[in-house]
């Protein structure tokens, strides 16, 4: 068939999947590479988006999803848990609704967007609000898995990391070789680690010439890596990154290393300002920590760190679509018109 099959088919070959394993897919991945002109502008070089936005469930966490429920499956769980600030929730709802598993969600109370907590809600997730963080939440999750007959699902499990990977094959298929740079915002640092591994396979293999600088950006509230300690109360209005113990501390740093990359903190000002940017001049609506890649980019270009002519490549993680509140936020409300078309045509400024 022509249609796109889902990341597990598409690479199975590059994938911890048997040939008999029963798949369970809602078609992720494969999603688009948009030229950013804007971004290509200011920075002199050659600037792509990575759109996650476009997957079924809003965000790249359904590349994980896919590999991390198709084993779970595969191995008799009848029930799966996650900690998440959002979107990993809404994603382990929806694919554990096409495994027919029960769901279950920790989520920190009164700090995820009100679209995360719908998609949980529709798909039937049993959700518990914590009275704490993401990082007390996956700590709790972590516990629940040890004791209780429930599969963990998070990127602690290897096998998300595994299918996040993929996102890297697809731009190096894309563009026919590795970028020069990858700018990724970094949360819980699992999906910096999935790129890393994803181009360094490519690379070793030969079907990519080199691998990419990786450039991993946190919000500054919430920037352990970069302050090189745990934030014991993160605060970020990117709630999806608001953590302060990243699971995949350690493999993040490893990827900045060995690719000579670096990571940095972007404030949730310069957060914003690319968020508008990418909606308004790019034609590309993003969740907040998504902008934070481009925040970082554009901070890195100021600071004179982008030589001009490179490739680079910055991955927005999530659908603006579910956090709606920001682009709402400031902006000037519609007027009404009469149904009248000199009225509407004064009010376009046309007439
Ligand atoms: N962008 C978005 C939209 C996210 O939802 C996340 C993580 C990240 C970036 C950061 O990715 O954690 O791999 O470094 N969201 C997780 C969740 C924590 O629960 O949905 P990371």
């Amino acid at each position: 068939s022509r249609q796109w099959r889902g990341i597990i088919e598409e690479y199975r070959d590059r994938l911890p999947v048997g040939d008999t394993t029963e798949i369970v897919t809602l078609r992720e991945g494969g999603t688009p590479l948009v030229p950013a002109q804007v971004l290509s502008e200011r920075t002199g070089c050659e600037v792509h988006l990575k759109v996650e936005g476009a997957n079924p469930t809003g965000s790249f966490k359904d590349r994980g999803m896919t590999m991390a429920i198709t084993r779970a499956k595969e191995e008799g769980a009848k029930a799966v848990i996650c900690a998440s600030t959002g979107n990993t929730s809404a994603s382990a709802a929806a694919y554990a609704v096409r495994a027919g598993m029960v769901c279950a969600v920790l989520v920190p109370q009164g700090k995820i967007a009100l679209g995360k907590m719908g998609q949980a809600l529709v798909h039937g997730a049993k959700i518990l609000q914590i009275d704490g963080n993401f990082d007390d939440c996956l700590t709790l999750a972590r516990g629940l898995s040890e004791k209780y007959p429930v599969a963990l699902v998070n990127s602690v499990n290897p096998v998300r990391i595994e299918g996040q990977k993929t996102a890297a094959f697809e731009i190096v298929d894309m563009l026919d070789d590795a970028p020069d740079i990858h700018v990724l915002p970094v949360g819980n640092a699992g999906n910096i680690t999935a790129y890393w591994r994803g181009y360094r396979e490519y690379a070793a293999d030969g079907i990519a010439s080199h691998t990419p600088r990786m450039w991993g950006f946190q919000a500054s509230g919430s920037a352990p890596i970069v302050r090189g300690e745990v934030v014991k109360d993160p605060h970020t209005v990117a709630t999806a990154i608001r953590i302060g113990n990243p699971a995949s501390w350690a493999f993040a740093e490893q990827a900045r290393d060995e690719s000579g990359g670096l990571i940095d903190e972007v404030t949730d000002r310069q957060i914003l300002a690319a968020y508008r940017l990418l909606a308004a001049q790019e034609g590309v609506f993003v969740e907040p920590a998504s902008a934070a890649s481009v925040a970082g980019l554009l901070k890195a270009a100021e600071q004179g760190k982008v030589d001009p002519g490179q490739r680079i490549v910055c991955t927005v993680t999530g659908n603006g679509l579910k956090d709606p509140d920001w682009a709402v936020a400031g902006a000037p409300q519609p007027v009404t018109v009469p149904i009248d078309a000199d009225a509407a045509a004064e009010r376009l400024g046309l007439a």
